[in-house]
């Protein structure tokens, strides 16, 4: 609405929650294709959406100089691949081009969150033009939010006609409800504190370091991807660099065996991912207990 154009960029593997256009990736010829399953697009992906690699900023660069891109969308770390870290200066050289080709900047902290009170957004002090959020920040209650630099509200704000605000496609019946708003605030004063972060941020480490040391025993070629009080292994002996990378080695078969062997012994792992996130009321001793288990289950492995 305010740019006139109609795509958005978006990254090769990235996930936003059910928006069919931003479930797109690239084919081998390199065109914007619907990832399989996405089978409710309304329209081809090709005319909403062009798809870029993560950390590749050249690919960034050439899908701008398109001039029909309205939007960068993305997340400062990818999360839901596994967990792929941007490289030193690329998240900053984004929006640099952003700003370069007149693109709006959105960072959707839902997840990268975890690195501390503020985001990724605040740790490398970027810019960006929106910033969406949630999931976390309600403590369990369904919520969600974005904000925006002034000058973005400033040209949101020329084009509504107050009168008919409810047609905007902006809210719904049970958007900015008390419920919600309270446990926002109940979560970022009294949760997600600087001081939770911090006991948070050290349990992740020794969650990380503790895998790393298992993996290195056991002569496993994995590899333990760090992003403050989450931490992931995955099965590739570096870390990876973009989602692609992330997704080829996924073993399905693999990790449902880890979850099923792991919840035997009390550890519920999220239902994909072999992720684990630390909460204000984890303990050391639950951190050890996790690196026992998942040392039996290794050498067992291995043996
Ligand atoms: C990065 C990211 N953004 C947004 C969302 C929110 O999606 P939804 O509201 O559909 O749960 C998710 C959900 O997991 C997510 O991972």
């Amino acid at each position: 609405m305010i740019t006139g154009k109609s795509k958005v960029i978006v990254i090769d593997r990235c996930y936003h929650g059910s928006v069919d256009e931003t479930f797109a990736t690239l084919d081998e010829t390199g065109n914007t294709v619907a990832r399989e399953g996405n089978i409710g697009a309304p329209v081809s992906l090709s005319e909403t959406t062009r798809v870029v690699e993560f950390n590749n900023l050249a690919a960034m660069e050439a899908a701008l100089k398109h001039s029909d891109v309205a939007a960068i969308l993305m997340e400062p770390a990818m999360t839901n691949v596994g967990i792929v870290l941007p490289e030193s200066g690329y998240l900053e050289s984004v929006g640099e081009l952003a700003k370069k080709y007149g693109v709006v900047w959105i960072i959707d902290e839902t997840h990268t969150i975890s690195v501390g009170a503020g985001g990724m957004t605040a740790l490398h002090n970027l810019k960006p033009d929106f910033l969406t959020i949630g999931k976390a920040i309600g403590g369990g209650i369904p919520t969600g939010t974005f904000g925006m630099t002034t000058e973005i509200a400033a040209a949101i704000a020329k084009k509504i006609d107050r009168e008919v605000i409810d047609t905007g496609g902006i809210g719904g019946t049970l958007a900015g409800n008390a419920l919600s708003l309270a446990a926002m605030r109940a979560t970022l004063s009294e949760v997600l504190t600087e001081t939770a972060f911090v006991k948070m941020i050290e349990l992740g480490d020794r969650w990380s370091d503790g895998v790393a040391a298992v993996i290195n025993e056991c002569n496993l070629p994995w590899h333990v991807n760090r992003l403050g009080a989450r931490s992931e292994y995955m099965f590739l002996n570096r870390a990876p660099r973009t989602g692609a990378e992330a997704a080829s080695v996924g073993d399905f078969e693999l990790e449902q065996y880890l979850h099923l062997r792991l919840l035997n012994d009390g550890f519920l792992l999220t239902p994909f991912h072999n992720m684990a996130l630390m909460s204000p009321y984890t303990t050391e001793s639950d951190v050890d207990a996790h690196t026992e288990a998942f040392r039996k289950m290794c050498v067992e492995l291995t043996s």
